[in-house]
């Protein structure tokens, strides 16, 4: 139980590694951190002779999941060698010490190696199931028990880990199954989902995003996050010299200007600014931070492109001067960053001032 395995988009292994062992030094962990490249996982290693356990907990409990940018999953635990038949019984065996578990997830990394061992984990997941269930390893369906993952680099190798189901990924693997919406224009859409499901909890959704709102969409053209908007609702400037969908512009809820998303500011405030411009991050990030501070917003989703190498050093520098400059105008603001599975070479930053009430409305 002397391991974190987390997995990642693949290609961005060295950022999780990067990210792990800056908190695991800030929570006095020791160990070290290391991962292949392109492999869709890192792992975390304790060193700590006896204390692995305990530090663990420790990194699991003041390390908030959700606050990890690059990592889509975690758990705590070891590999473990599997036979070529009745893995489950060596499977039973490794967990002699484990408590009993609420829920069962079988896992593969993000790779095509992985994506080949899918058929083999559902064949094998019911009877793994049967077998926790008889031995009293595993109850259904119990939240405030820890989640059982297991995580197969083939079918002789599994990760055998624990992880909190309310301080963990939200979905196996980490990955929503988001449907695209047949109506809306561009596949990006789903990138503006992705990132409400993953900074909004499913129960403020109606407080947060509803048709009484207003919202500015930079960079909008074609409308794939200017449909989610208007699909919740909203009243909606879409900045945009490129053409917007006519399907969108027929919903009367889009005022399409042709402007400069880095000059352009609404008359009012509004209640939502969302951002997909292909720009240097830095300038992006200042963007942000200008709209949340200055007060034309007061929630706001923007995309950071990530094409240097120091990819994780250089979103820690902006988030970092992000809150400063927050700071220094003293309002608060909740600030969240993730690579979404919808991402590619990028983040999603989510801003929210706290200090102000809803402005008004429309
Ligand atoms: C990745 S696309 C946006 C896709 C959009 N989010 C969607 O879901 O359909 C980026 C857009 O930003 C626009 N763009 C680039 N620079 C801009 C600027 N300075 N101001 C406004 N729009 C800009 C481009 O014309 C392009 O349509």
């Amino acid at each position: 139980m002397n391991t974190v395995f987390m997995h990642c988009r693949p290609g961005f292994e060295g950022e999780v590694c990067s990210e792990i062992a800056e908190h695991a030094a800030r929570l006095n962990v020791s160990g070290y951190a290391k991962a292949k490249p392109s492999a869709a996982c890192a792992e975390f290693v304790c060193t700590e002779a006896g204390g692995a356990e305990r530090l663990m907990q420790r990194l699991m409990q003041r390390l908030r999941f959700a606050e990890l940018i690059f990592p889509r999953q975690w758990a705590r635990g070891s590999f473990v060698e599997l036979p070529e038949t009745d893995r489950i019984s060596v499977i039973l065996e490794h967990m002699a010490d484990f408590p009993v578990c609420g829920s069962l997830w079988l896992e593969v990394v993000d790779t095509n190696d992985g994506k080949e061992l899918s058929n083999f984990c559902k064949k094998f997941e019911g009877h793994l199931r049967k077998a926790l269930l008889k031995a009293g390893k595993l109850v259904e369906n119990a939240d405030d028990k820890p989640r059982l993952l297991l995580t197969f680099k083939s079918g002789r190798e599994v990760f055998l880990g624990l992880a909190e189901s309310n301080n963990s990924a939200m979905w196996p693997m980490g990955i929503p199954r988001l449907k695209f919406p047949r109506e809306a224009p561009s596949r990006s859409t789903l990138k503006l989902e992705d990132a409400w499901h993953h900074f909004i909890p499913r129960d403020q959704w109606d407080d947060r995003l509803h048709s009484d709102m207003t919202g500015v969409d930079l960079g909008a053209a074609p409308g794939g996050w200017t449909w989610q908007l208007v699909n919740r609702g909203m009243l909606v400037i879409a900045i945009d010299n490129g053409p917007m969908a006519e399907s969108l512009m027929d919903t009367g809820l889009v005022q399409h200007l042709m402007a400069d998303g880095f000059t352009f500011k609404p008359k009012q405030p509004v209640d939502w600014m969302v951002c997909d411009i292909v720009e240097k991050p830095a300038r992006n990030a200042a963007m942000l931070e200008e709209w949340i501070g200055e007060g034309h917003c007061r929630e706001a989703v923007v995309n950071l492109k990530l094409p240097m190498k120091q990819r994780y050093a250089e979103v820690r520098r902006l988030l970092d001067r992000i809150a400063d400059g927050f700071k220094a105008r003293g309002i608060q603001v909740e600030i969240g960053c993730k690579q979404l599975y919808h991402d590619r070479e990028e983040v999603t930053c989510h801003l929210r001032r706290l200090d102000v009430k809803k402005p008004k409305s429309r």
